[in-house]
């Protein structure tokens, strides 16, 4: 008799995450040969120069300074009220479409596309995203009996591959009544790129006559899980305004995280938010998401919840803690900057990055260049076709050093 005892579909390979293993290959090689030698680009999150994690500290005093039962008390499924109407200020900023939004919490980021793959999609069906995409994608399509199709994000120009974005689409119309398209914008993971206005106008024009042409049901996903380290207000989020005025069979979903923003990783908090022209089309989404949280989490981080409500009900605090994070993104910016002038310098080819905590190099056997590096006590992260190096965990004396390496590395292994 087989000792299997999970159920067939749930049936894994025992692996660790490929993040948390290779972090952990960076914290050994530290022990041994101590932190300053080791570069550990392996962690989406902000790191000091010293490789301790940055939090905001304006943030996180507010946090503990909670009275006891913000924090130990349960929230409404859907999340506090004054969360729903700060999160929809988070999400928006001074670019709100106009039209029916609802707003459900969800554990981070990572909630809301759960939500979205099993509430939008039909067994079987595939959500669309870039080729380059961020791995919990497709384990959140697997886990719920879902598949996922890719379109190449650029084309041999290194711009956005529009060409292949309509082919992909158009495919998946063909088989599909009801489209999921999952945009990772601005900031994308793994590779820093952001869709420029005239990039977003061609694709949702390009949506729009779809869904005329074929009526179709698109759910068009915006996961802006770094959106605060993308630029200011206008360059971050003036591209939202052309959401507005879309038909009712184009839904909007928006997946905000506090994760980044917030220096909240841990918590687990975030929202999911819709935006439609039609309000029953918005109702229906807050009745599915609501339930969908209730059978899976019940509900969210009261505390973190709160504390987003104070953040925006208290203009002074929010001007501080913006202040906080922009400092933050300043140094970010300084060591992407310092790592993507000295690959230009020394001609390592790298995608086109705009911002966020990711700069990804593209090359042929990454897993045994990515070997090579930890020759040199670089841990960074193999990818299917190229490397992500984190700008955000390692200081830009560190992300200089890196992009010799990388060259250095790749020449030797692939000659
Ligand atoms: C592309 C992308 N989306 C969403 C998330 C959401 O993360 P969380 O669930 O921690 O908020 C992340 C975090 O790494 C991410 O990289």
């Amino acid at each position: 008799m087989s000792t299997t005892m999970v159920a067939p579909h749930s049936k894994r390979p025992v692996a660790d995450d490929k993040v948390f293993a290779a972090n952990k290959k960076a914290q050994e090689a530290a022990k041994k040969v101590g932190a300053e030698q080791v570069i550990n680009s392996t962690i989406g999150a902000l790191m000091e120069d010293d490789g301790s994690l940055s939090v905001m500290q304006t943030v996180m005093k507010k946090f503990k300074n909670l009275p006891e039962a913000e924090i130990a008390a349960y929230a409404p499924i859907a999340g506090l009220p004054d969360f729903q109407e700060a999160a929809e200020k988070a999400v928006f900023g001074d670019f709100r479409p106009e039209g029916h939004v609802r707003v459900v919490s969800t554990p981070g980021g990572s909630g809301g596309i759960r939500h979205a793959v099993w509430n939008y999609m039909e067994e079987g069906e595939s959500m669309l995203t870039a080729d380059w995409y961020w791995a919990p994608y497709k384990t959140i399509a697997e886990e719920h009996g879902r598949k996922l199709a890719t379109f190449q994000l650029f084309d041999e120009k290194k711009a956005f591959n529009i060409t292949s974005f309509k082919e992909k689409v158009q495919e998946l119309a063909e088989k599909q009544e009801r489209l999921l398209i999952m945009m990772n914008t601005p900031a994308h993971n793994p590779t820093g790129y952001s869709l420029t206005d005239e990039e977003w106008a061609a694709v949702i024009e390009f949506l729009k006559d779809l869904q005329e042409k074929q009526q179709k049901k698109i759910i068009l996903y915006l996961d802006i899980a770094y959106i605060d380290f993308a630029g200011d207000m206008k360059t971050s989020r003036g591209f939202m305004k052309q959401f507005e005025g879309l038909s009712e069979n184009i839904l909007v979903l928006v997946g905000y995280s506090m994760s980044k923003a917030f220096t909240f990783y841990g918590l687990r908090s975030g929202a999911l938010v819709c935006l439609s022209s039609s309000e029953e089309v918005a109702d229906e989404f807050l009745a599915a998401a609501t339930f969908s949280s209730r059978a899976c989490w019940s509900n969210g981080t009261r505390g973190a919840q709160k504390l987003l409500a104070n953040v925006y009900n208290d203009e002074k605090l929010l001007k501080k803690i913006n202040e906080e994070r922009d400092s933050f993104k300043g140094i970010l910016e300084g060591r992407a900057q310092a790592f993507v002038d000295e690959a230009s310098e020394i001609g390592l080819e790298i995608f086109p990055y705009r911002a966020g905590f990711f700069i990804t190099i593209p090359c042929e056997n990454p897993d045994d260049v990515a070997a090579e590096l930890t020759k040199d006590y670089l841990f960074l992260l193999p990818l299917g076709r190229g490397l992500r190096f984190a700008p955000c965990a390692v200081s830009a004396e560190k992300c200089k050093k890196s992009a010799r390496l990388i060259k250095q590395a790749i020449d030797k292994v692939n000659g």
